[in-house]
């Protein structure tokens, strides 16, 4: 039996699968383990199932014992890997798509609703029963003809456009390729950023995190959003430089953000607490039972697949 280090504890019948499928070291106080502690506790394992917590960059993964062979992110990101490293080292990294497609589109547009609606402001206003209803109380942005401005039209794009679109939103994208027209849905393609951020009265990020896109939403570019747009973050928080989204939102050129992910997580730059423009949530993009029930199953079977048939369909290196 092929024996695995789980670096995160998983949902019960998940690790019931893990322990019938490997000989599996669980993590059930659910510590977030050190680089040190990965390479120490995969001592004669050979795969690890990690989670985007887990930075396996070039240094711990050349630290990793030999017997390592796959690196199973239980996650559709893997930024938090370093791809070519582990690729230089023979150690397959795979990831989960499809199944948290659903879940994470849901977060990605309650961002969109709870960043146009001032939600953060309502939600304080009720709680603090310091509201009463007027004409003019807390209005915010409709939906409804906005124009949505999706950056990264992968599945989580597609999916975000869909039910936008549904909304009565305008969908442009910009990704590194046009899609076909079943795929795109009648969105409006760009093939620059900046073209895409100027119709964008509501920005959508959903892509990857790479050495491409780190701080790719920075001074620069949020210049391009017309003034008083929204700027919502379902993907990686490395993606956004936050000291320029802050400025943006001081100088109300922003109107609003939606974000539910964050550079070096769990913190977050504090400078969007002082703002009731903030629609923050703690990284809830695929947290539903279903979802993180398939993730962490796929994430088995992507080991499983791997050293069945030395491959796996979900490999990304
Ligand atoms: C992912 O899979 O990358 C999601 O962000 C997890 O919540």
């Amino acid at each position: 039996m092929k024996k695995i280090l789980v670096t995160r504890k998983l949902l019960k019948e998940c690790e019931e699968k893990a322990l019938k499928m490997f000989d599996a070291n669980l993590n059930s106080n659910d510590e977030l383990y050190s680089q040190n502690n990965v390479i120490k506790m995969s001592q004669g394992c050979d795969g690890i199932l990690s989670s985007l917590t887990d930075k396996m960059d070039a240094e711990t993964i050349n630290k990793l014992p030999e017997s390592i062979k796959i690196i199973s992110n239980f996650a559709v990101g893997f930024g938090n890997i370093d791809l070519e490293a582990a690729k230089k080292r023979g150690i397959a990294v795979t990831n989960t798509p499809d199944v948290l497609t659903d879940a994470t589109a849901e977060i990605g547009i309650l961002l969109i609703l709870g960043a146009c609606r001032r939600v953060p402001e309502g939600i304080q206003g009720a709680k603090d029963c310091n509201w009463k209803w007027s004409a003019d109380y807390l209005i915010g942005k409709q939906l409804t003809g906005a124009r949505l401005g999706i950056l990264g039209m992968g599945r989580i794009g597609q999916k975000i456009a869909r039910i936008a679109k549904s909304l009565g939103m305008i969908v442009h994208y910009h990704n590194r390729s046009k899609l076909s027209p079943d795929k795109d849905n009648g969105a409006t393609y760009h093939d620059t950023l900046k073209s895409l951020m100027s119709v964008s009265d509501v920005l959508s990020v959903c892509c990857p995190a790479s050495n491409e896109t780190i701080n790719l939403i920075n001074k620069e570019t949020l210049e391009y959003l017309p003034k008083g747009a929204v700027v919502t973050n379902v993907a990686r928080g490395d993606i956004v430089d936050d000291e320029a989204l802050i400025d943006a939102l001081e100088r109300r050129k922003v109107y609003a953000v939606g974000l539910d992910v964050y550079k070096g997580e769990p913190n977050l730059n504090p400078g969007y607490l002082k703002y009731k423009q903030a629609f923050i949530l703690p990284h809830l993009g695929s947290a539903t039972k279903e979802t993180r029930t398939a993730m962490a199953n796929l994430a088995i079977d992507n080991i499983e697949e791997y050293f069945k048939t030395g491959n796996c369909k979900n490999k990304v290196n």
